[in-house]
């Protein structure tokens, strides 16, 4: 293993990370089989991916479009994340029943809760169709007659390829536009929620620990697919069926050591890594600073509002998770890119490359690349620093703003489309502001407000001249005084009668107009030439990703992360993030109790885990006396891999993955071995609290539990 090792740090050029990708199941046989295997696997490509008989992808689904999950017994249960089934154990929640603080779990099949419009999607089978789709493409002259004929292939092959009637095709773009690959699907409707542990154990340490190790965090919750009589993806039902998958994961009962093998099967979102350096500059110089500080204003009045009155606490508790989330990991990815000299390492690279451009004769084809995505990358700094200001301040972090934009959408469809247009979409629109208000604070909100038109008016280009000399404080307190966007009566009252009456009334308001200057603004003075530029930069970044598969051909290219089935691999390891620090790769139920502070909304510990604690009651799951919680391994993830299962050599589950460490968040622009990690939840864990915590035994009994070890 060494020797291969070896024998690929000479033959690749250093920028390439000699782990780390995200690679595609069904191409693995050849670079990635051989690697896998020489860091211990004992599995073959085709155990991994296989068209004709059942594999491990089989086992793997999309969690409603965001996470991922697995298939953990033959009658359909799934094993996700907590932070993923979040939003359908809060659904379920009421006050004298409140899942997310007390945890739930069924007590048999007919007890689990069905959740309306929830899916999970598995991937039957994957085909490249690049050849045609790109069918005609290169003969036509402008990039936007290209982007068009190819869409227009997509559609013709997605209804084209052969499938059974109730899946799906779906085609997606690789390498920037290089490789097509048509995925078909099957998606099931009827998905229940089966059991959750409560929140200090499966949030424990919450904010503070979120993308932090050491972690001790049980981030787990079960649910299962339901499917009708024929086994077949069928609408809710009672009298559908517990699904019978064609692969179940095996859980180990033999745990890990460092150096072992594993492997992340799942659906991560987005990644860049073929950035040119410019770009990465403009992300660490100017796009990183500005959304970290509008977040950090708006996080801050918050904060001091929950920290004062236990209802906003809760009306905030996961509006502030989540704006949280990607405002500490921007610091993060930042404060890593830094570190790791990505930038210098990046202008090596592109040095290199373009002396080969030179040596292999190809400057005709690529050699203005790199000057091309200078240029571009200049002209396009301030429409989208001015196009974040916009997303950041109007769409996502003050709330009467975002409402607003909505009610503008409205106008537009309105003035587009007409009155019947309108009228159809209005209701969907107002109907769903309902639940909205149910968690909105107007006190909170004017405060946000307030802070975050002052940065936008002071620091964002391209706004009007008014908002740049305007009296925040003044403005702030009259829109919210007179505006009818601060409560849902008010919103309803504006859209009495017909819709002429609808919009004078709307256009009288002052929140309203304040949103509509702010949104024509971006319409007409930052988009259309943001998305020019943004056209060219991509039309680029395909000619680079070809460059570079051309003039490295023993370069390490993955395909960047799209939302489609992936597999990464590497082995359990600890780090060392600072100078004389080292971080070991297990954390312990010890940890908790260091963590542990009675009462706290982050820290607390349920009493019925510190009595098992105490008793070290750990039944069959601990190892050496001690009970194991989390995980660390060199697997390159990102977000859409939470919930998705570790998997040992043999093809066993033994963790489950939910975060990265703070370090190494910079792993989506550029993956470091030395410091990107995943963290998992260790699968031993989750068994003792579901069988000791929350004696759902039945469950465990489902199960196929297995000693690979031994
Ligand atoms: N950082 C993880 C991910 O990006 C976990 C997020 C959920 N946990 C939290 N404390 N907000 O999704
Ligand atoms: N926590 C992320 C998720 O929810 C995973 C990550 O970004 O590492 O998918």
């Amino acid at each position: 293993m060494k020797f291969l090792r070896l024998l690929l740090v000479l033959v690749t050029f250093p920028i390439f990370a000699q782990q780390g990708g995200m690679w595609i199941p069904s191409m693995l046989k050849g670079m990635n089989e051989s690697e896998m295997q020489s860091l211990g696997m004992k599995m073959t490509a085709e155990d991994i991916y296989d068209v004709n008989k059942s594999s491990l992808k089989d086992a793997i689904v999309h969690f409603d479009g965001g996470c991922t999950a697995e298939v953990i017994s033959p009658k359909g249960l799934l094993l996700t994340n907590h932070h993923c089934g979040y939003g359908e154990i809060q659904s379920h929640s009421t006050v004298e029943h409140d899942y997310l603080q007390d945890g739930f779990w069924a007590k048999d099949m007919a007890s689990e809760l069905p959740n309306p419009g929830m899916v999970v999607t598995f991937i039957v089978s994957i085909h490249d169709v690049t050849n045609t789709v790109l069918e005609g493409v290169a003969s036509l002259n402008t990039e936007a007659d290209k982007q068009k004929r190819i869409q227009e292939n997509i559609n013709r092959v997605q209804t084209t390829f052969p499938k059974e009637t109730w899946q799906e095709n779906k085609i997606k773009t690789f390498y920037e536009g290089n490789q097509y690959i048509l995925f078909v699907t099957e998606t099931y409707k009827d998905i229940r929620l089966v059991g959750a542990p409560p929140s200090s154990i499966g949030k424990f340490g919450s904010d503070t620990d979120n993308w932090v190790w050491p972690r001790h965090t049980g981030d787990f919750s079960m649910f299962r697919i339901y499917a009708g009589k024929d086994n077949k993806p069928a609408e809710y039902s009672k009298d559908n069926v517990p699904y019978t998958p064609k692969h179940f994961l095996p859980v180990s009962l033999d745990g890990i050591s460092e150096g072992d093998f594993t492997m992340v099967f799942g659906f991560p979102g987005r990644t860049q890594e073929y950035l040119p350096s410019f770009a990465v500059e403009q992300i660490v110089n100017t796009l990183n600073p500005a959304k970290i500080e509008i977040r950090d204003n708006a996080l801050k009045v918050q904060d001091g509002f929950m920290r004062k009155d236990q209802a906003i606490k809760i009306q905030y508790a996961s509006k502030y998770a989540s704006v949280a989330n990607y405002w500490k990991k921007w610091i993060g990815e930042s404060q890593g890119l830094k570190k790791s000299n990505a930038i210098q390492l990046k202008k090596d690279f592109e040095a290199e490359f373009q002396k080969r451009i030179a040596q292999k004769g190809k400057s005709a084809e690529y050699g203005n690349i790199l000057a091309d995505f200078e240029k571009n990358y200049k002209a396009i700094n301030e429409y989208t620093l001015a196009r974040d200001y916009f997303i950041e301040v109007v769409l996502r972090n003050t709330e009467l703003l975002s409402v607003g934009f909505k009610l503008y959408q409205l106008e537009q469809v309105y003035k587009t489309k007409g009155e019947q247009a309108f009228d159809d979409r209005k209701t969907n629109t107002i109907n769903s502001l309902q639940g909205f208000y149910k968690d909105f604070n107007v006190n909170v909100d004017e405060k946000v407000f307030e802070k975050l038109i002052t940065l936008y008016g002071q620091k964002s280009p391209l706004i009007p001249e008014e908002f740049k000399t305007m009296n925040y404080e003044k403005t702030t307190a009259d829109i919210y005084k007179s505006s009818k966007l601060t409560s849902y009566e008010g919103v309803k009252s504006l859209f009495k009668g017909d819709a002429a009456a609808n919009f004078k009334a709307l256009n009288k308001d002052k929140g309203y107009v304040l949103v509509k200057k702010l949104a024509e603004n971006y319409f007409n003075n930052i988009a259309p030439t943001y998305d020019r530029i943004n056209l060219e930069i991509g039309a680029l970044q395909r000619n680079y990703m070809k460059a570079q598969l051309d003039l490295f051909p023993d370069g390490r290219f993955f395909p960047d992360a799209n939302s489609t089935l992936r597999i990464t691999y590497g082995q359990v390891k600890g780090y060392s993030p600072n100078d004389a620090v080292y971080y070991q790769p297990v954390t312990h139920l010890e940890g908790v109790m260091e963590k542990y502070i009675p009462g706290d909304y982050e820290f607390d510990v349920p009493s019925k885990l510190l009595d098992l604690i105490k008793n070290k009651d750990y039944g069959q799951y601990a190892e050496n006396g001690k009970m194991p919680v989390c995980f660390i391994a060199t697997n390159h993830t990102t977000g859409g891999n939470s919930g998705s299962p570790a998997i040992d050599a043999h093809g066993n589950l033994i963790g489950l993955n939910f975060d990265r460490v703070w370090e190494g968040t910079m792993s989506d622009i550029h993956y470091d071995p030395e410091i990107c990690r995943n963290i998992m939840v260790d699968i031993r864990y989750v068994l003792f609290v579901i069988d000791k915590y929350a004696d759902a035994s039945h469950l465990i009994d489902e199960m196929k539990l297995v000693h690979p070890k031994k």
